[in-house]
């Protein structure tokens, strides 16, 4: 260990702090970007020499930025008191029992309250001397917060004077919240910040300071309130609604309704929804803000009843740190933490490899939940969810549920990481992302398990072949006694009636109902059977398109392997489809180049016999023409040209090839015309078509 050495550490040390100090708190670098990289490299290289001089307050053994140096501690005058709970109509009313018994009132007498949403943001004490707003705080722990006065004048919310009369001094508390819509705006533009900032870390340039993404509109107004720089708060969409008080030097009104009308008077948002009623009256309007809760502009999680009568809640005062004469009525929360027991993955039917977690039970959103959605991998990798975390789980709504984010501060220390896996832990095939495909498939197809039973699943479904009788649970039976492989196999199972009748639950009755519903689907219309293959992009939508086009399987089929070849004939037919964009044909092209896939359609069309689609019975001459658009068309859309057309049993395509029969020319038609005229081909005026197709 070398005395110089030393010296120059620590040199540098102090050099590095003064430039980070310039750069992160003063925005004023004084030197460039890889004038500091220089120093760091300098640093990095010592230390390496010089294990033994690493000190622990070296840049190197940190993230860079500067903790933040804090806010200045303020005491409220009076204390900031939190609320008790009732979670159902039985709670609160023995909360106004309480208080009729206490002020020793008959139970007859209606007590009037007033209702206020409670929103979840952060409260915020605000003290008001000769009318003036001269400081404001954070709740903190109750007698003592942060002094955010700063921040808070960067609200527009927040009146600076108050108009008199008022009180020489009086302490105003409100809540500091963000609406849902600004959230959403604020939690992308962070997302955003964050990812641009990985990609500097990739390449190795400057990084700036850390971006925190919220996990929900609290964290982010609580985030936006708490920042160092009133800059920044004033770039935040906070909003503030007054509802109490706290000290007074004179009390300005005698009840709360009133407290809320000066409140208005004197600038303050006052929550509109904001109500008088009676004991009596609060269970319809907690069903009524129940109700309204999704179409409110902010998140509530509850109602706040406070009784009107400031002498008689003067009477009542507290009990320990919640006053007796005010109740937050909560709705079943939304969001809730629970431990991440572990991820699991699913194999879907077309192989995309799916996360989702398996947790402690929890009870969110009114129900009990032990599994949520993950997404995909790079969600998992974006939000840093490892196994072991505590995580907050939100179900709002019939919504799946879903793991917003993870409770850092709770993470076990040995959690590493999810290593998502590159192999389908169905089959053991390689699983790969293609291109900037956020999902991981399995490449295995058919050899696949997982993807044969999901297949299958789809297969019989409703909206596909439509097979009563054949659900997920017996075909994940009948997959496992290895009696099930194959759709057409499906077919099959009437050779296996008596083993079928023998399984547990099955019987002879609804085997027989079983097997009639396979016998009923031999020949499902086109579409149908298109949709049920289960190929990736082929829906109902586009199988649809395909059996309009193709009118047979026969014909399909046949079309698909020749349009192998890109360039073809059968391939530009294929992409002038209108609707069957690149990647479904790529898909389609793809699945008939499959021998396994082809074996088993020809299996299957040797049990079942899709019908085939004619053009509609039409005696317009459009009937079973390919038609081409071209050009701008004066009198109508190109969109209802081609509905028309199709109304009319035509085919439109995009391109022009020798199967073409008519190309209709609107205004400033290019080379589509010109490839007509080439080719030979008949070519319409709009006027032309619009008499074709009966359109005057
Ligand atoms: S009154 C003694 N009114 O709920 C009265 N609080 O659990 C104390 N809150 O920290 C508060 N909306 O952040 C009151 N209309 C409302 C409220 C409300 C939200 C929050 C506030 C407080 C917590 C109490």
């Amino acid at each position: 260990m070398s005395a110089a050495a030393e010296a120059e550490i620590a040199r540098l040390i102090e050099e590095i702090a003064r430039h980070d100090a310039l750069y992160y708190e003063q925005d004023a670098p004084a030197i460039s970007d890889a004038e500091y990289d220089a120093l760091m490299r300098r640093l990095r290289a010592l230390e390496a020499a010089n294990p033994g001089l690493v000190r622990p307050d070296s840049p190197t053994q940190r993230v860079p930025g500067r903790a933040a140096e804090g806010f200045a501690k303020s005491r409220h005058l009076a204390p900031m008191l939190s609320l008790d709970n009732a979670f159902d109509e039985a709670e609160f009313a023995e909360f106004a029992a309480r208080i009729r018994r206490f002020l020793q009132l008959p139970e007859e007498t209606p007590l009037d309250f007033v209702a206020e949403p409670k929103i979840d943001g952060l409260s915020v004490n605000l003290l008001y001397e000769q009318g003036r707003f001269v400081r404001g705080a954070t709740r903190g722990d109750g007698a003592e917060g942060e002094d955010i006065t700063a921040n808070l004048l960067t609200l527009r919310d927040l009146p600076r004077e108050l108009p008199p009369p008022f009180p020489a001094l009086i302490e105003i508390r409100g809540e500091v919240f963000m609406e849902r819509a600004d959230f959403e705006v604020f939690r992308a533009q962070q997302e955003q910040a964050a990812a641009e900032r990985e990609a500097r870390k990739a390449r190795g340039e400057k990084l700036g300071p850390a971006v925190t993404i919220p996990v929900n509109a609290r964290n982010a107004a609580a985030g936006s309130l708490r920042q160092l720089d009133p800059a920044i708060t004033a770039q935040r969409p906070l909003k503030l609604f007054a509802y109490a008080m706290g000290e007074a030097s004179e009390a300005p009104v005698a009840t709360h309704h009133d407290w809320l009308g000066l409140l208005r008077r004197w600038g303050f948002a006052v929550n509109p929804l904001s109500t008088r009623l009676t004991d009596r009256e609060a269970p319809a309007f907690q069903a009524r803000m129940a109700r309204e809760r999704p179409s409110l502009p902010y998140e509530i999680d509850g109602v706040v009843y406070k009784l009107d009568r400031l002498d008689w809640q003067g009477r009542l005062g507290f009990v320990g740190r919640a006053p007796r004469w005010a109740i937050a009525w909560k709705f079943p929360a939304e969001q809730a933490t629970t431990r991440l027991l572990r991820i699991e993955i699913q194999v879907g039917r077309t192989g995309a490899l799916t996360p989702r977690a398996v947790m402690e039970p929890v009870f969110v959103g009114g129900v009990t939940v032990t599994h949520a959605s993950l997404h995909n991998e790079e969600e998992i990798a974006r939000k840093d969810i490892r196994e072991g975390d505590t995580v907050i789980v939100q179900r709002a709504g019939d919504v799946i549920p879903q793991i917003i984010g993870v409770v850092p501060e709770r993470r076990p220390p040995h959690a590493v990481p999810f290593a998502f896996p590159t192999t389908c832990p169905a089959c053991g095939s390689h699983a790969v992302r293609e291109g900037d495909d956020v999902v991981r498939r399995c490449t295995g197809g058919l050899i696949c398990p997982a993807q044969r039973v999901e297949r299958l699943k789809h297969f019989v479904s409703r909206r596909a072949m439509d097979i009563e009788g054949l659900g997920e649970e017996r075909i994940e039976t009948l997959h496992a006694l290895g009696w099930l492989a194959s759709p057409a196999e499906i077919f099959r199972l009437h050779r296996r009636a008596e083993q079928l009748a023998a399984l547990e639950g099955w019987g002879a009755l609804s085997t027989r109902k079983l097997l009639d519903a396979i016998e009923s689907r031999r020949t499902p219309p086109l579409e149908r059977f298109l949709f049920a293959l289960g190929i990736r992009r082929i829906g109902e939508q586009n199988a649809k398109l395909l059996a309009r086009h193709y009118h047979s399987i026969g014909a399909l089929r046949e079309r698909m392997i020749a349009a192998r070849v890109i360039g073809s004939e059968a391939r530009e037919e294929l992409g002038g489809i209108q609707g069957i964009g690149p990647a479904i044909a790529e898909e389609l092209v793809e699945f008939f180049a499959e021998p396994r896939n082809l074996a088993a359609l020809d299996d299957l069309l040797s049990e079942v016999t899709p019908g085939e689609v004619h053009a509609e019975a039409s005696d317009s001459p459009l009937a079973g023409k390919t038609v081409v658009f071209t050009g701008t068309l004066a009198g109508l859309s190109r969109q209802e040209a081609e509905a028309r057309a199709e109304a009319l049993g035509a085919k439109v395509t995009k391109s022009v090839s020798r199967k073409t029969d008519l190309v209709v020319v609107g205004a400033d038609a290019g080379s589509k015309a010109a490839k007509a005229a080439e080719l030979g081909i008949r070519v319409l005026s709009e006027e032309e078509f619009r008499a074709l197709a009966g359109l005057g």
